[in-house]
């Protein structure tokens, strides 16, 4: 167990996972420090000390890291969209490899070497075995992907030699918002299912496409294992004790090790909200891989993760509340 009042510092903690991260961290009464360009997604409610700043600012952040000296630094800040990835892969590069670079090299210069990394089951592409283990070849079909695999191999190879102790997560597909109702989902432009089904159901959407009815699946659309983010925000607490700790480098999978097709999440959003609204079936999406379900046995044996939320109907309705608490505002 890490010692209360730890200091922790969250880049991209105004953001989606990052926010819920800090409310819990908060109510485990850690310190919470964050760093947030806010953009291009924000939380209107933060939790911990705020520095508005883009990390591609070195100096700026190397100040922030200087002054604060946190004991542990949770990497959040990172553009999100594998359609966009594919369309504008510089960007991408630029900011989740070239910036993350930029966060260690002033971690190295301040002598912070515990790090928690935010990847993503984009790594494994299109994985030969499914539920897929940790073990499984990484092999990325979008540039989104690739700069996962990139930030893991760079820190490896720093693990190496001892340079950081770090925990990366690969998180499947996050949905949902905190039960309390005070955070949730902040994206400007959503991409992804839930959110855009819940915005049709809103009306704020005409309709809803499904991209691509000929997958290899039984209903032939994609399957992908939901993980709500408050149990998302508990494995980054328990990596992060386990890293304080035991200094012992882990790579692990965060989801349930069950998945839901797309026709599978549409049905349920419908009934959940009571709202039988259009859903348009179009051709395939770019970079989508048929089924991404996570092996979850190593989070569980290591970090004795046991999720709280592990219901698709819960994951909508906590997402719908948000949603609907939006329209109020
Ligand atoms: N989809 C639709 N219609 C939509 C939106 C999505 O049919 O309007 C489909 C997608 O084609 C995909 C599935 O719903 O088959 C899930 O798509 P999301 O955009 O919700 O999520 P992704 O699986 O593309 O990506 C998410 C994260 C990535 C992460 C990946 C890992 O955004 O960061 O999960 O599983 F890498």
């Amino acid at each position: 167990m890490a010692n209360l009042k730890t200091k922790v510092l969250l880049t991209g903690g105004a953001g989606y996972i990052g926010s819920h991260t800090a409310k819990l961290l908060t109510k485990h009464g850690y310190e919470v420090i964050i760093i947030d360009s806010l953009f291009p997604s924000q939380s209107k409610k933060f939790y911990g000390n705020f520095y508005k700043l883009d990390l591609a600012e070195e100096e700026k952040v190397l100040e922030v890291l200087r002054k604060e000296k946190p004991e542990i630094v949770l990497h959040f800040a990172a553009f999100i969209s594998v359609p966009e990835s594919i369309e504008k892969p510089f960007l991408y590069y630029e900011n989740n490899v070239g910036n993350t670079i930029k966060l260690l090299s002033a971690m190295k210069k301040v002598g912070i070497k515990n790090f928690i990394f935010s990847s993503s089951a984009a790594v494994y592409g299109i994985p030969d075995i499914i539920p897929v283990p940790e073990t499984a070849e990484l092999k990325p079909i979008n540039p989104y992907g690739e700069t996962k695999v990139m930030v893991e191999k760079i820190l490896k190879d720093m693990a190496r030699v001892k340079e950081i102790n770090y925990v990366s997560l690969r998180y499947f597909n996050v949905a949902g918002a905190d039960p309390e109702g005070e955070l949730g989902p902040t994206y400007k432009q959503p991409t992804h299912l839930i959110i855009r089904a819940l915005k049709v159901a809103k009306g704020e959407i005409p309709y809803l496409e499904i991209y691509g009815t000929d997958y290899p699946t039984p209903d032939g659309t994609c399957i992908r294992d939901y993980i709500h983010v408050m149990d998302l925000a508990e494995a980054h607490i328990l990596a992060m004790e386990y890293l304080l700790s035991k200094r012992e480098n882990l790579v692990l999978n965060c989801g349930y090790g069950r998945g839901f097709s797309v026709r599978e999440v549409v049905s349920t959003v419908k009934k959940v909200t009571g709202v039988d609204f259009k859903v348009i079936e179009t051709s395939r999406r770019p970079g989508d891989p048929p089924i991404l379900i996570a092996d979850n046995t190593k989070i569980k044996e290591i970090l004795k993760w046991r999720p709280k939320y592990n219901s698709l109907e819960d994951i909508i309705k906590d997402t719908w509340q948000w949603e609907l608490k939006q329209n109020e505002n």
